[in-house]
């Protein structure tokens, strides 16, 4: 593991234009400095989000960013604390810490140095490596939001999770066992048992058949997939049941389209808080919850993570070694 470094500078992956793994670029760029609310991290670990792939290709909040120069990709990190700005409270130099930086800003945080408000970050349990740690950031965040704040679930409600062998899936599934629900988990058959050991109580192979065909009755349906998968999930809602979209963007499809059914439609974009990574942490410390790493990548090989992300099949979170 790489340790405290005084130089002026560091080493980040820039995306140079929109387009292909190509235009993500090993460059040295001045080490960020450090406003007064902000904490610069040494980072040890990164991880990547189809978000990130996205972007790179001119979506998603590729618009949002197209000013920043350079533009760095990344939200997820992992890390110990540099630096402190002046006004810092709760942090202090040598804190392992984690967070989701900025979302859904610029949070440049394909570097080995970021600088990230204070308020972004938490305290690592030391029960967890950085790896993990980064690993349940963005998606983890996004599954708690959603089934914590966009859903108020009751112990015995019936919960469907799509895509729930994926990064936002696999913490879905164990968040709404911990409320006390049925989990059912789609995923195709060669990650059925991953599903079941995150403590769904019964899985689908989206492959073998139409998952509207077995599925019935359910109070929630939290979409990971989208497409026609958001018309196909009001079929197997109750009367009065919600659908909650991570997929939807920012366009109102899946609320009309539930309205329509007597159905509720939500969709939701993440947001980067303190106070929820700190219910993660807890979780992450107490053995609550637990992150799936499916594969660690070295900063160099960027683009084989995006390429790997783009495939719509990881299992669990890639990570970037720092
Ligand atoms: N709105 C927000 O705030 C927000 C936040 C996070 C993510 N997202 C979006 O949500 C989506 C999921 O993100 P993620 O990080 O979970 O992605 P991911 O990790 O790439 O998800 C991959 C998983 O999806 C499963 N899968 C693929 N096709 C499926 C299908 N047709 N039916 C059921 N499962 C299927 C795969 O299982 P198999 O290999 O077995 O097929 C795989 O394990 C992305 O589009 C992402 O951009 C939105």
């Amino acid at each position: 593991m790489k340790e405290l470094k005084d130089t002026e500078t560091m080493k980040a992956i820039t995306l140079n234009g929109f387009g292909g793994t190509e235009n993500l670029v090993l460059s040295e760029l001045p080490k960020p400095v450090v406003g007064e609310s902000d904490v610069l991290v040494l980072v040890k670990a990164i991880s990547i989000n189809p978000v990130d792939a996205k972007t790179r290709k001119g979506n998603a909040l590729a618009t949002r960013l197209e000013q920043e120069k350079p533009l760095i990709l990344g939200w997820d990190i992992a890390g110990m604390i540099a630096e402190t700005g002046s006004a810092v409270k709760k942090l202090k130099v040598g804190d392992e810490v984690f967070g989701m930086v900025n979302f859904p800003g610029h949070g440049k945080a394909y570097a080995e140095y970021v600088s990230a408000t204070e308020g972004h970050l938490v305290k690592k349990p030391a029960n967890i490596s950085f790896e993990e740690a980064a690993a349940g950031t963005l998606a983890a965040l996004t599954a708690w939001q959603g089934l914590v704040h966009h859903a108020s679930i009751k112990s015995g409600d019936r919960v469907l999770i799509h895509g729930a062998s994926g990064g936002v899936g696999h913490f879905a599934v164990q968040i709404a066992k911990e409320q006390g629900a049925y989990v059912i988990g789609t995923s195709s058959a060669k990650n059925k048992d991953f599903v079941l050991s995150m403590g769904a109580d019964e899985h689908v192979d989206y492959k073998a058949q139409p998952f509207e065909s077995v599925v019935k009755k359910m109070d929630w349906v939290f979409d990971t997939i989208g497409g026609d998968y958001i018309d196909r999930s009001l079929e197997v809602l109750k009367p009065g049941g919600t659908i909650i979209s991570i997929v939807s963007g920012m366009n109102d499809d899946v609320t009309e389209k539930a309205n329509a059914r007597g159905v509720i439609g939500k969709r939701m974009l993440v947001q980067s808080s303190g106070m929820d990574m700190q219910a993660l942490a807890d979780r992450f410390g107490d053995g609550r919850l637990k992150a799936h790493v499916d594969k660690v990548f070295p900063l160099v090989r960027m683009g084989d993570a995006h390429t790997q992300v783009e495939s719509g099949h990881t299992v669990g979170k890639l990570i970037i070694e720092v």
